[in-house]
């Protein structure tokens, strides 16, 4: 079995758990990314932060010259700090403070994705105090359900996200009419983890339609967002390495309408970063249960929730070993029945102290971990 390439002895002197990332492979999905863009120069990534805001995989992202979306002033300041261009950083969230809205006017950052007419008004008088005009793109709810785990998808009109589409054109007044704001773009996100080029389809159908109501309200917007949401395949980290943005772009190329000069954003998160991590833990106990026996290991829920919170897969490997597969329920030690990665896995046998990946958790591990049971926050390990 193909285990994927450890450093394995590097890994002797570090405590874990902890997130061991693959720069190499990092920068190799980014110059894929890159080389599409360089064929559709009306391209831009906002980079989703949320997905993976460890520094090193921050800088590692901006040394391309890609922007960042990011949901909260902390992210905005990460991406600040990892060299982000304010310029290249678009604000999103249904519930920005005032102190978040001002940390992003004070930074000159390239646009706020509003996502209801109450927040509008109060970016309009926070950009007004300032004697600024807020740059500002509405988030439409473009009501479309993708093929992915219910708890992520975001465009359905039964979630929280954006402005419902048939609420657009009132809020295109409203911000046609406010004096510190000025409207730029349309923003459409439609949720995580999708593999269904149709879904993506759908969502240039959707923004075909609303483009072409605009546009009959005279209304041209500079710019519109896709959102992210291209999914990876955990059951094959080694065989498919990087995303298939081939296909994931080539469905907007097809299907999305645009007008001369117009900018297309994308904000992928997960098809990024999500490959090139693990974590990485250490079989702690084996324990013989009535019906199964268990690898009990230190990584837990605290260091990758996923698979509590969404019975997400994680393919999981032993690292050490190569001795005769044997079947394992795994699970970390936090005092919650939720808290197992895997059941009736078939590892190589696993013995106390064997190294433990939990591969493609790149995204939406390290930065979604938790301090419960008091855990340590994990730490991270870099290939280079
Ligand atoms: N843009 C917006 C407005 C978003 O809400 C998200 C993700 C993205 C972009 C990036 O989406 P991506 O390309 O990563 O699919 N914690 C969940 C995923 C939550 C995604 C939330 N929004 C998970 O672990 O699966």
């Amino acid at each position: 079995m193909l285990k994927g390439n450890f450093p394995i002895k590097e890994f002797e002197g570090i405590r874990t758990p902890f997130y061991y990332y693959d720069l190499a492979l990092l920068r190799r999905t980014l110059d894929t990314v890159r080389d599409i863009f360089r064929e559709n120069p009306e391209y831009r990534l906002h980079y989703a932060v949320k997905a993976n805001s460890n520094p090193r995989i921050l800088r590692t992202i901006a040394s391309y010259g890609f922007g960042a979306d990011c949901v909260s002033g902390g992210e905005i300041r990460a991406a600040l700090d990892a060299g982000f261009k304010p310029s290249k950083i678009v604000f999103a969230g249904v519930g920005k403070s005032d102190e978040e809205i001002n940390l992003g006017l004070d930074a000159g950052i390239a646009r706020f994705n509003v996502e209801s007419a109450a927040e509008l008004e109060v970016i309009d008088e926070l950009a007004g105090k300032k004697g600024i005009v807020a740059p500002v793109s509405l988030r439409v709810n473009p009501d479309i359900g993708a093929h992915t785990h219910a708890n992520i998808t975001t465009g359905l009109a039964e979630n929280k996200f954006g402005i419902n589409y048939e609420q657009l054109p009132s809020v295109l007044e409203l911000t046609l009419k406010l004096q510190n704001v000025k409207f730029l773009g349309v923003h459409y996100h439609i949720g995580s983890q999708i593999l269904d080029m149709e879904d993506f389809a759908a969502l240039c159908n959707r923004a075909n339609y609303v483009s072409e109501s605009l546009a009959k309200a005279g209304v041209a917007p500079g710019d519109i967002n896709l959102g992210g949401g291209l999914g990876i395949d955990y059951h094959h980290p080694n065989h498919l390495d990087i995303a298939d943005f081939k296909a994931y772009f080539d469905t907007f190329k097809r299907f999305l309408k645009t007008t001369p000069g117009q900018l297309v954003h994308f904000e992928l998160g997960r098809a990024i970063v999500a490959p090139c991590g693990s974590l990485i833990s250490r079989v702690l106990y084996v324990k013989e249960g009535i019906s199964r026996q268990f690898a009990i290991i230190d990584g837990s829920m605290t260091e990758l929730i996923r698979p509590a919170l969404y019975k997400a897969y994680h393919r999981v490997e032993n690292i050490s070993s190569d001795e005769p597969e044997e079947i394992y329920d795994v699970v970390g030690p936090v005092c919650e029945s939720s808290d197992v990665f895997a059941k009736g896995v078939s590892l190589d046998k696993c013995r106390r102290g064997d190294f433990i990946a939990i591969r493609s958790a790149g995204a939406y591990g390290e930065s979604m971990a938790s301090g419960y049971n008091c855990h340590p926050l994990p730490g991270s390990y870099f290939n280079e």
